[in-house]
């Protein structure tokens, strides 16, 4: 679905962003993508989109060669590759509703259809009452919500998810990985960066570790991850309620003081 072989990126000012990646990730994967700011998550993201090309190497994406991509056919490509942008890129003079028909919009979807769509996403992530409101009358964790109904829009095979935790109390962030979780039950490959790493410890995820533009880490074909695999996804389910509850008490907690 997703595969990179010796992929650097050297940038115009000399700075290498990536140096020799290589990994691959299958259809129906949920990764994480891990290292320190700076070590090169963003690049990942923006060259699997074709927003950049790399420098060496060579770049698979749902069967695409990313590198030899007709220009014609990025179009294509977003359409099946969802993004949650780190700095989210909502407009702020458009209401919800608006900012999630945008890429609808782009694709070329009768108005009609698109709104059933919009409301279908919303209501998925849980958004529906606050279609008319404008970014600003949201919270942050709203917001991301509101990123990645946008991002699931045009039903894409993959889900990159950009810091998506950035910013958010513990419990918001729990809720948002639990909803990029369910998206990824239901088929939908997922790639998230994230500098959460008591998130990233608590599930049995695939992890892939960066450190300035290099890989470090893999742990693919660990096996205990594979055990925990081949046990239900209710496992994984059960670890995130218990951290959402957990959470939740904490707060509750904080309230009667
Ligand atoms: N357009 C650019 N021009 C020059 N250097 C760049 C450019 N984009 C990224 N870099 C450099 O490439 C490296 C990797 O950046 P990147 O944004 O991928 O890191 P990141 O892991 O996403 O960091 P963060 O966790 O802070 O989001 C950094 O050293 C950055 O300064
Ligand atoms: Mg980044």
């Amino acid at each position: 679905m997703i595969k990179l072989d010796k992929v650097s990126k050297k940038f115009g000012t000399g700075v290498f962003g990536l140096s020799d990646i290589s990994f691959d990730i299958e259809k129906g994967e949920f990764v994480f993508l891990v290292g320190p700011t700076g070590s090169g998550k963003t690049t990942i993201f923006r060259l699997l989109i074709r927003e950049t090309l790399p420098s060496e190497g060579s770049i698979f994406v749902n069967g695409w060669d990313i590198v030899t991509l007709p220009k014609q056919k990025i179009p294509h490509l977003r359409k099946k590759v969802g993004v949650v942008f780190q700095d989210l890129k909502l407009l702020s003079d458009r209401t919800i509703l608006e900012n999630i028909l945008l890429p609808l919009d782009v694709a070329g979807v009768s108005l009609n259809e698109a709104k059933v769509k919009a409301e279908e996403v919303l209501t998925q992530v849980g958004l529906i009452s606050h279609k008319d409101k404008f970014p600003i009358q949201l919270s942050g964790g709203e917001l991301q919500r509101v990123a990645i109904a946008r991002a699931l829009i045009l039903s894409p095979d993959i889900i990159l998810a950009d810091e998506p935790t950035g910013n958010l109390d513990p419990a918001t962030s729990w809720e948002i990985v639990k909803l990029l979780s369910d998206i990824n039950e239901k088929g939908t490959t997922i790639l998230m960066a994230t500098h959460n790493l008591d998130i990233v410890k608590s599930l049995a995820k695939r992890i892939i570790e960066l450190e300035k533009g290099h890989l470090v880490n893999d742990n693919k074909n660990n096996k205990e991850e594979k055990e925990k695999k081949s046990h239900p996804k209710k496992e994984e389910e059960k670890e995130i309620k218990e951290k959402e509850t957990g959470e939740e008490k904490k707060e509750e907690k904080h309230e009667t003081l």
